[in-house]
């Protein structure tokens, strides 16, 4: 019985002819596949007697290698039609592409543009390379102040090699941008000034020669300290969900008056004391103030009529936060595996 079936498959086989990649597809399906003819009789030949099952077993796997020698023979025939008529083949799988990943600091830079771009806020920039004037002079800075020092700020000299006394520096802080949007803008002013800025640090886990920073400034009519904390707490819900809270101490600034900084609750643990917060349940990210009347007339803007806050944070610190980096060096080595990590978000 089987031995019959077998032949008769066998002609079947031989005979088999297809228009196209479908109708080759069907005769796959009818004899190879799970519930196909051909692996039907394989089932069957388990009952075969055992003196007849050396014969049959060859006979039977002739016909397979049969069968999938000729459908073989006839998708190569396709595939060479195919190429010969240059059609575009619509079923083969594409190339992977390879996606790169946007760095977590530019994540995190953008995520706090975005949040204060929903208060009005728009973005301003201003040259890495400054002067005095910019970074120190124009907010308040006394000329003794120890940031003006070389030990603290990297300064450019003029003509190569020459150390003559120089007062174009590579700008500490983005706080330069205000004197630059003050100068060029009338009040109402609403910018964000996110930039790199670069400090005469040894390179540690902790300290970078450069780094990174988002600068605030609002400047109004009536413009008050509780308008600033407004502003500073819809950030932190934003950025580290709505059950985070803030808390303002008072600081010193030279170019802000009243100054503080703002610790939010600690993002790990929820406020309850953990090693990240060093047990205290609140983490500093930014300083901020009002902006100090003689910042105000130092670049051309009546003090008795506007008033104004600024703030400014650096994107690493909110980085390490948001995505528990520790090491401040993995931002600027590129090692994929790290960058990698970032792909998702
Ligand atoms: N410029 C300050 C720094 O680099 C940060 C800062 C503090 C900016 C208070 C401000 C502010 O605008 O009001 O450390």
């Amino acid at each position: 019985m089987i031995k019959e079936r077998i032949q008769e498959l066998m002609t079947q086989v031989q005979q088999m002819q297809a228009q196209s990649a479908e109708q080759m597809e069907a005769l796959r399906i009818k004899y190879l596949s799970k519930k196909g003819e051909i692996t039907e009789l394989f089932n069957q030949f388990r009952e075969v007697p055992k003196e007849e099952k050396k014969e049959l077993g060859m006979q039977l796997n002739a016909l397979r290698q049969m069968a999938e020698s000729r459908l073989q023979e006839m998708r190569e025939a396709f595939e060479a039609q195919r190429a010969a008529e240059d059609k575009p083949d619509l079923t083969r799988t594409p190339e992977p592409i390879a996606l790169g990943t946007r760095h977590p600091l530019s994540l995190t830079k953008e995520e706090i543009v975005d949040i204060f771009s929903r208060l009005g806020f728009t973005v301003a920039e201003g040259p890495e390379v400054e002067d005095d004037k910019h970074v120190f002079g124009m907010l308040n800075f006394a000329p003794e102040h120890p940031a003006r020092d070389m030990q603290d700020t990297f300064f450019v000299e003029k003509e190569e090699g020459v150390q003559k006394p120089t007062d174009i520096l590579l700008r500490t802080h983005t706080s330069s941008v205000q004197t630059r949007v003050m100068t060029s803008q009338k009040p109402p002013i609403r910018v964000l000034c996110p930039g790199r800025v670069y400090r005469n640090e040894a390179i540690s886990a902790r300290a970078h020669c450069f780094f990174h920073q988002v600068e605030g400034l609002y400047i109004d009519k009536n413009v008050s300290f509780a308008d600033l904390r407004q502003a500073l707490m819809y950030f932190a819900k934003e950025m580290f969900g709505p059950d985070t809270k803030i808390r303002l101490r008072p600081s010193y600034f030279p170019f802000t008056e009243p100054s503080a900084e703002m610790d939010i609750s600690c993002n790990i643990c929820g406020g309850t004391g953990c090693g990240f917060c060093k047990q205290t349940g609140w983490v500093e990210i930014l300083g901020c103030g009002m902006v100090d009347p003689n910042v105000l007339e130092s670049c051309g803007i009546d003090s008795k009529e506007y008033s104004g806050y600024a703030f400014g944070m650096g994107v690493e610190r909110i980085t390490n936060l948001k995505y528990r980096v520790k090491d401040l060096r993995l931002f600027s080595e590129n090692d994929v595996r790290f960058l990698q990590q970032f792909e998702s978000c």
